[in-house]
């Protein structure tokens, strides 16, 4: 019986250490030996034949065995159980994680807050104004009356007789200059309209108005105030050239040109072999402007510029199709 006893657990230890792992054999093993028509059980049933004398040390060793059986299986069940929790816990670090879509801003409209930041630190403040604008702002007080030929030069969506979507974001100065007094100093983003479209002009643009008036600003704060600006915009080491231009509502004009980012001033594609990329109109503010919104212009002086917020946003990031802006291409806009 002894012998029987001692087999009983050596199976017992073999069939633990082959499965150890595997927590289905170990409960086949468990019912194997320990079940009730197991091998224990087997062994508990001869106990009948053995003499009344040997009974006792017999039920012993057989009480025994089943004890540490007990105690064998049960601790391979616990170490299998906690193995199999070890191992769904442990995971590579290294395995790079899976990011949660984020949003962005459009290139246009951190462009628009890049150029508002910059003359917001120059002491200007951002504006808004309407987009459906009257014909009085958008032409009249700006020195366009009526007939005058430079309505032409802008393709204008007429809502009414009276009524446009703005063509540019000029209006901005004469509504704020009629609401306030100087000193001023206000920049305007926003949307723009004009009725346009090919593969270099879209009906829908943005534009940025700029405007500062007081009692002494001459061409030379001009000069200063979107020399500082075009250096933050696209670095200190960009040079720039103001050139003599023509805007009804300024006198005198000039139009800013930037050494082409593309091409350092080689000539290439994108500036027409020129080296030079116009970036803004400018000038100082004519004072049939200033009379339009009540203020006497032997006093008071100013200037203004505009530019085109696509295509500073084009010359920043160096992208050379207009339509890219408009699709909404998420491979495009991602990489903002
Ligand atoms: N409004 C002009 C345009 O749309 C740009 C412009 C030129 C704005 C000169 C100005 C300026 O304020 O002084 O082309």
């Amino acid at each position: 019986m002894e012998e029987a006893v001692r087999k009983l657990l050596d199976l017992a230890s073999k069939g633990i250490a082959e499965s150890r792992d595997d927590r289905r054999a170990l409960e086949q093993l468990k019912v194997r030996l320990l079940g009730r028509k197991g091998e224990l059980a087997a062994l508990f049933k001869n106990l009948g034949k053995v003499s009344e004398a040997d009974r006792p040390l017999v039920g012993k060793i057989l009480n025994d065995a089943k004890v540490s059986l007990e105690k064998m299986l049960a601790e391979a069940l616990e170490e299998s159980r906690e193995q199999s929790i070890r191992r769904r816990k442990r995971f590579d670090v290294t395995v790079p994680g899976r990011m949660p879509l984020r949003g962005r801003l459009h290139p246009i409209t951190q462009t628009a807050l890049e150029i508002s930041r910059i003359f917001n630190w120059l002491g200007f403040e951002t504006v808004e104004g309407p987009e459906v604008e009257l014909d009085y702002y958008n032409f009249e007080a700006l020195n366009m009356p009526k007939d005058h030929p430079a309505r032409d030069m802008q393709d204008t969506f007429y809502v009414s007789e009276d009524v446009v979507l703005r063509t540019h974001t000029s209006p901005l100065q004469v509504r704020v200059m009629e609401k306030r007094r100087p000193p001023i100093r206000v920049i305007a983003p926003g949307r723009t309209y004009r009725c346009d479209s090919d593969v270099t002009h879209t009906p829908m643009f943005h534009q940025v108005e700029g405007l500062m008036v007081g009692e002494d600003i001459s061409f030379g704060d001009l000069k200063g105030i979107l020399t500082i600006f075009v250096h933050q915009m696209f670095g200190p080491d960009v040079d720039l050239r103001f050139r003599p231009s023509f805007f009804p509502f300024t006198e005198p004009s000039a139009e800013v040109d930037i050494r082409c980012v593309m091409c350092r001033g080689g000539g290439c594609r994108v500036c027409s072999q020129t080296g030079w990329l116009e970036i803004l109109g400018s000038g100082m503010v004519d004072p049939e402007v200033f009379k339009m919104v009540g203020y006497d212009p032997e006093t008071v002086t100013g200037f203004a510029f505009g530019m085109g917020i696509e295509r500073i946003a084009m010359l920043k990031f160096g992208i050379d199709d207009l339509r890219l802006f408009f699709e909404n291409d998420l491979r495009f806009l991602m990489q903002f």
